[in-house]
């Protein structure tokens, strides 16, 4: 038997520390979060997309009364970059949540489903996705790839 440890590596910044071209996406996703709709949770979640191109695509939650009907920002935003520029590299993607019902001062980490979204996509360009995420306030997380923060990513290799 071997017994092995497999690392998640997470780097923090404050708002000031971030690079400009992040702080800009960090607001794009801001802005999307805020028009997300979700009257159901009250939680609310914008990403934005940084491609190869410099454009910035946003997407945010979108919640639904049959319930697992509604979809998260983080595949809304990754599906509409994949469709409406199918060839561009992604470079970095920004996630921002708030509530409308208490305090989010903790980074909020994109939930396993967007992961595997993501994940096909990082695989695809073969170059990794960097990802920001933070709540409305507090310390801002950043992963230098989702492969970091999906450990054991099942990429559909053996499917070939
Ligand atoms: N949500 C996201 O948009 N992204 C995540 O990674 C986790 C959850 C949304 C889905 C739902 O509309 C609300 O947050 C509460 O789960």
């Amino acid at each position: 038997m071997k017994k092995f440890q497999i690392p998640v590596w997470i780097e923090e910044y404050r708002p000031d520390e971030l690079p400009e071209n992040i702080q800009k996406l960090k607001k794009a996703a801001e802005k999307a979060r805020d028009s997300a709709y979700a009257p159901y949770s009250h939680f609310k979640v914008g990403t934005a997309i940084l491609l190869g191109n410099g454009i910035i695509v946003t997407g945010n939650n979108q919640e639904n009364a049959a319930f697992p009907s509604g979809m998260c920002a983080e595949r809304v935003a990754i599906w509409s970059a994949g469709s409406n520029y199918p060839g561009q590299e992604i470079i970095s993607m920004y996630i921002s949540a708030k509530s409308e019902t208490k305090k989010v001062d903790q980074p909020v980490p994109p939930c396993g489903a967007c992961r595997q979204a993501i994940a096909e996509y990082e695989t695809k360009q073969n170059k990794p996705i960097e990802i920001y995420f933070s709540g409305e306030t507090g310390p801002i997380w950043k992963t230098d790839s989702l492969e970091n923060i999906l450990p054991l990513v099942f990429s559909g290799k053996e499917l070939k």
